[in-house]
Order: structure tokens, then C-alpha cells, then sequence
């Protein structure tokens, strides 16, 4: 089994007004490949932060990320953003489209920007509408960001998360903002990519969501209080239902 994340010690501390607030504190945890991890825990947790730091979006304070055995603690801002854009999906609600560009030319934007792609832009537009098909989504191609749905944008997120290839897809949130029937037709998608080989990791709040998941942590204060294996041969109900009562456990 190939480790595509491996997180050693990770610490963060933001500094507001000379105060000193450690969010994340002395985090290690694994994730290899195909692996579908769901990240829970109370609000103001760390569990965003999280999501940056390890993606490198955010700088670590202290410890190390390995993605794919390449030390990312180490990388220059360049290396790293090229790793972000070619390696990694991201499908974060405060990551907004870029509002002067259709739906389909916003996911298709990091295959057009990407230096590794030798693909013609005739090409990529012809793969964006097809990942916009699989996810329902396709009559939006030409509309404008803000005359889409929050469902359908969450979607169109996706895609663009998906347009690269990545290894990974980090989620945070991802059926926020949606209705239960939005959410699973969601969440479907994104666990038939699971089933695809990328591998996830998805923060939520939505028990529903991470009985999905093979693999749930639980962060309290900026560590790892738990982690509860899902036990994938048992139907939803019952998955969520041992959920649950570990959660409850945990002081959820
Ligand atoms: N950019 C930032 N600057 C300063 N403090 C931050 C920043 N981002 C998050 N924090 C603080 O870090 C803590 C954890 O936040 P966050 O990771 O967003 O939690 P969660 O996603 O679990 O709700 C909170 O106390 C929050 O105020
Ligand atoms: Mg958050």
C-alpha cells in the first residue's frame, strides 16, 4: 500500500495581536492511497487548518509532510504550488470561482494553467464537459458562476477538483451548504471516485457523510483524540449508527 500523505508531528500557530494560538498541536496521522478519511471534530478545532497546512496552502509551524515520500516542509512556494495545482484537488467552500469566467471554463482552468499538460485546449474543454456530464451538471457549461444553484456549484467544484487527475481531493465541508438530497447525490459522486482510486480527505459535520468513510479522526483542540474505522461490510444504517456511538464516546 503506496502512502500518499504521511504527517509527522504537524503544528500550527497563528499569531493575532502578539497572542499566540496553537491550532494544531503535535498532529500525525497516515493516509494511503485509495484511503477515503473523514475528518470531525467541534467547531474552531483545527480541522481547516488542518486541510491547508497538509495541502501547503497554509505554512506549517513545526513538523513534516510527506506527500508521496516528497518532503513538503522542505519545498519551495513554487514546487509546491506546482504539486497543488497537477497533484491535488481542493473542494473548499471559501475557494470561490473566478466570477468573469463561465462554469466550464472555471474548471477547466488548473488543466489550462498546468505547465504538465500538453493537451490542447480543445481537449481539455471536451474533458470538462464530460466530468460535467458525469456529475449532472452539463446544461450549466456556458452560464455565469452566480446563475448556478449551490448544489450545482458545489458540483461544478468537484469537477474542477477533478480536472488534473489528483492524487488527492481535499474536501472541507463539502454538503455545507446543501440539502439532504443534494448532499447524497454528492457525496455518491465523491465516494464513486473513492471507489475509482483517488484517494480524500473530507472534513464534515455530517455523520451521514463520514460513515462514508473508511476511516473517521476525531480533533479536539488541535489533536487527534481518536480514530474509528469504519467497518465497511456492514450496511449504511448500522455504519452510522457505530458512528454515532463512537462519536458520543469521544464527547461529540
Ligand atoms: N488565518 C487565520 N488567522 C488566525 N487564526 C486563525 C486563522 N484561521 C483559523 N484560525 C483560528 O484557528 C482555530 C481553528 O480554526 P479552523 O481550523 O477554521 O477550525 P474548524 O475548521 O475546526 O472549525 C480557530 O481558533 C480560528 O480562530
Ligand atoms: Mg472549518
Amino acid at each position: 500500500m503506496n502512502t500518499v500523505l504521511e504527517v509527522r508531528d504537524l503544528c500550527k500557530t497563528y499569531i493575532v495581536n502578539k497572542r499566540q494560538n496553537n491550532v494544531l498541536r503535535n498532529v500525525s496521522f497516515t493516509v494511503n492511497e485509495g484511503e477515503m478519511i473523514g475528518i470531525m471534530g467541534p467547531s474552531g478545532s483545527g480541522k481547516s487548518t488542518l486541510l491547508y497546512t497538509v495541502s501547503g496552502m497554509d505554512k506549517m509551524t513545526a513538523g513534516e509532510v510527506f506527500f508521496c515520500g516528497k518532503n513538503m516542509s522542505a519545498m519551495p512556494e513554487k514546487e509546491l504550488a506546482a504539486v497543488r495545482l497537477e497533484d491535488m484537488g481542493f473542494i473548499f467552500q471559501q475557494m470561490y470561482m473566478m466570477k468573469n469566467l463561465s462554469v466550464l471554463d472555471n474548471i477547466i482552468l488548473p488543466a489550462v494553467k498546468s505547465a504538465k499538460n500538453r493537451e490542447s485546449n480543445k481537449k481539455i474543454e471536451q474533458r470538462g464537459r464530460e466530468l460535467m456530464k458525469r456529475l449532472g451538471i452539463e446544461e450549466i457549461a456556458g452560464n455565469d458562476i452566480n446563475e448556478v444553484s449551490g448544489g450545482q456549484l458545489q458540483r461544478a467544484c468537484i469537477c474542477r477538483s477533478m480536472i488534473n487527475h489528483p492524487k488527492i481531493i481535499f474536501a472541507d465541508e463539502p454538503t455545507g451548504s446543501l440539502n439532504r438530497a443534494s448532499s447524497e447525490e454528492v457525496m455518491e459522486e465523491l465516494t464513486k471516485l473513492n471507489a475509482d482510486g483517488t484517494t480524500m480527505m473530507i472534513v464534515t459535520h455530517d455523520v451521514k457523510v463520514a460513515s462514508r468513510c473508511g476511516k473517521v479522526l476525531f480533533i479536539v483542540d488541535g489533536n487527534i483524540k481518536g480514530d474509528y474505522t469504519v467497518d465497511s461490510s456492514a450496511n449504511s444504517r448500522d455504519r452510522e449508527r457505530s458512528l454515532n456511538h463512537w462519536l458520543m464516546e469521544m464527547g461529540w
